[in-house]
């Protein structure tokens, strides 16, 4: 019988390069100028949240109006967006150029699910656009993960059903995100984050693309 073509979405940001570390820097700059306590700690729950509901959480109820806080957006992102020049295919993440050549080579379709509006460029940057059969970013759909919207696009845009999905994700919203469009998931991070996915790990470096295939019966 005839199978359904299989696709992996990837999240970005923390998943095929660490820019997961330059949103952190970019927003601990705007708060240590706006006096607003921000740790690394309060940053772990903004990885793969939009942009607007980072700003809300680090706002913690301090109440601003609306012209600052479409200003301090763009002033996180011109901060954000002045760490980019530097990226280079060399700051692909342990194992992902491997992982993602071998499941291309193996006719997964491969698509990129990210909350970011600069995905674009930062996919550009990295090399890996070829390998992409779909660009999901911050302006494919309103309703931003932890909600299904994106992913379901992306798979849309793959042509493949949401069971024949895995999803690759570094953030508690991501594998929420996962899911709630009814696809699998494989975690990369500490369980505390991730560890409700159906596969955890440290990176791509740890996993192999038929460690997922199998794992997931979908071979
Ligand atoms: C996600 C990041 O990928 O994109 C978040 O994990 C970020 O930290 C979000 O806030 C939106 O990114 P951007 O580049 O549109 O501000
Ligand atoms: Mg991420």
């Amino acid at each position: 019988m005839h199978q359904s073509p299989l696709a992996f979405i990837f999240d970005l940001d923390g998943v095929l390069v660490d820019t997961a570390e330059f949103h952190f820097r970019a927003w601990k700059r705007l708060a240590d100028e706006e006096g607003l306590p921000f740790t690394r700690e309060d940053n772990e729950a903004l990885r793969g949240v939009s942009r607007r509901e980072s700003l809300n959480r680090l706002l913690k109820g301090r109440p601003i109006d609306e012209a600052t806080a479409e200003l301090w957006m763009a002033r996180k992102n011109d901060y954000y967006r002045s760490y980019l020049p530097g990226i280079t295919p060399h700051d692909l993440l342990p194992g992902v150029a491997s992982f993602l050549r071998t499941a291309h080579d193996r006719g997964i379709r491969l698509g990129v699910g990210s909350a970011s509006r600069n995905a674009g460029v930062v996919i550009e940057s990295l090399g890996v656009g070829s390998l992409l059969d779909a660009l999901g970013d911050g302006h494919a759909v309103h309703n931003t993960k932890p909600a299904p919207d994106l992913f379901v696009w992306v798979a849309g845009r793959l042509d493949v059903p949401v069971s024949r999905c895995v999803v690759f994700e570094d953030a508690e919203a991501g594998i929420d995100a996962a899911r709630a469009a009814g696809m699998h998931s494989v975690g990369i991070g500490p369980a505390p984050r991730v560890g409700h996915a159906d596969l955890r790990c440290d990176g791509l470096h740890a996993i192999t693309v038929d460690d997922v295939l199998v794992l997931f019966d979908v071979v």
